[in-house]
């Protein structure tokens, strides 16, 4: 695996003096190479790519994502809303919420966003409200186990995700009761899946779904694909995947006999790659069994490893040719909360800085601020320069919503 000293030229170790750590880095290159390279792999269909915008949802991240020719994926009315003042229209943006209020929805209609309906109940509420009136789309619930582990697998016949492909009779009832101009069918399988046939699985679940909507524009094969965090780790090959896919789906618009968008919603493939986490030393502590290294970080700024016990590669940018030694890489917060167990990396002293790599995705924006630790600062490299896109937290950030009160 690479270890970066320069994102387009520009020195980590500069930015890391310039705006302190710790520090997400982005390299905004890296975010376009991704988007243009699910392009050229679906190149022989008319593809949509929808940006799953809960993988990275800063504004300058939203920005540069639109600028690249992609459309976002939004799962609550938030991400909407963030999606639009990047400069986002609500046409191309999908709403894909799971299990909300119908104010939620009813919201997103009036935004003018697509609706991706996940139930029943709601799709029944749906047909009563709007009737014919507001095209939608119908997430389905494949009934395929596939992803990196049960936490990210979503399109199991037992999680909570969509409508059961064994509900479509239902489906088609309160559709014919409404008459509910169904425009989209979608399906998400998981996150970290491998294998292309999963996706061509997927896709056949849908072409033969499709069949009964004659009023459908598009298909949504969701997320998913799998990148390299570990050296070993294979990732989805995207060209194996459009062209499979794109073969198949290009025979159903035949059979369904009308040309049909194939749609896409991407996360960790757009920005995994792309961020960074620059976390500086603050202690090195040798214990009877174990070389810790201790961190400005740990997961509350990222909660991968102890959440999906993933592996992140991590490291020492301040010492690339030093002797290798084995280390276990912990935050500071007060709970186990390793980023990295017994780690081959070049010698590490107090003051090092340390990458964490693959940290774009699922980083940030599931950090918190507990032990009311403030979450870091956001850089974007883009064309040689740095772009600071979210000011480091301050203590009054803290304290922003916080009600004194006298007892
Ligand atoms: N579309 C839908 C409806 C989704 O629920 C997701 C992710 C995606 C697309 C994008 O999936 P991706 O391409 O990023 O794999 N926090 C976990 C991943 C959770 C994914 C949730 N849904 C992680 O850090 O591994």
């Amino acid at each position: 695996m690479l270890k970066p000293t320069h994102i387009q030229g520009v020195s980590l170790e500069d930015l890391a003096a310039q705006f302190g750590t710790p520090l997400y880095l982005y390299d905004g290159e890296k975010i376009v190479h991704q988007i243009n390279a699910l392009q050229q792999a679906f190149a022989a269909v008319p593809l949509r790519i929808k940006y799953a915008t809960k993988a990275l949802s800063s504004l300058g991240i939203l920005r540069l994502i639109r600028k690249a020719g992609a459309e976002l994926d939004a799962v609550s009315i938030e991400e909407v809303k963030l999606g639009l003042l990047a400069g986002s229209t609500p046409a191309e943006i999908i709403y894909t919420p799971s299990g909300v209020s119908f104010a939620e929805i009813q919201e997103a209609v009036q935004i003018g966003v697509m609706v991706n309906l996940d139930s029943l109940p709601l799709l029944e509420r749906f047909g009563q409200t709007y009737g014919s009136t507001v095209p939608v789309c119908i997430r389905i619930n494949p009934h395929i186990l596939a992803g990196g582990n049960l936490k990210i697998s979503v399109g199991h016949k037992d999680s909570k995700f969509g409508i059961s492909i064994e509900q479509l009779p239902q489906i088609l009832e309160l559709v014919q009761q409404y008459q509910i101009k169904v425009v989209g069918l979608h399906l998400h399988t998981g996150s970290d899946i491998l294998d292309a046939s999963v996706f061509l699985k997927g896709g056949n679940v849908l072409f033969d779904a499709a069949l009964h909507f004659p009023e459908l524009k598009f298909l949504d094969f969701g997320g998913g694909f799998k990148v390299g965090y570990h050296p070993n780790d294979k990732a989805t090959d995207v060209a194996e995947v459009g062209r499979i896919v794109g073969e198949a789906f290009q025979a159903f618009c035949a059979k369904y006999g009308r040309q049909l968008e194939l749609w896409l919603e991407p996360g960790k493939f757009l920005v995994s790659e792309a961020g960074y986490l620059v976390v500086k030393t603050t202690v090195v502590k040798e214990t009877p069994t174990l070389n810790f290294v201790g961190v400005d970080s740990g997961l509350n700024h990222l909660i991968r490893p102890m959440m999906y016990d993933a592996y992140h590669h991590i490291y020492n940018l301040s010492n690339p040719t030093g002797a290798l030694h084995t280390y276990t890489i912990v935050g500071y917060i007060c709970e186990t909360d390793t980023l990295g167990s017994q780690r081959e990396l070049n010698t590490v002293k107090e003051g090092d800085l340390l990458v964490i790599q693959n940290a774009g995705a699922y980083g940030f924006t599931m950090a918190s601020n507990y032990n009311a630790r403030l979450r870091p600062a956001e850089v974007l490299v883009w064309e040689g320069k740095a772009f600071l896109i979210r000011e480091r937290e301050r203590f009054e950030d803290l304290l922003r919503n916080q009600v004194t009160i006298d007892l």
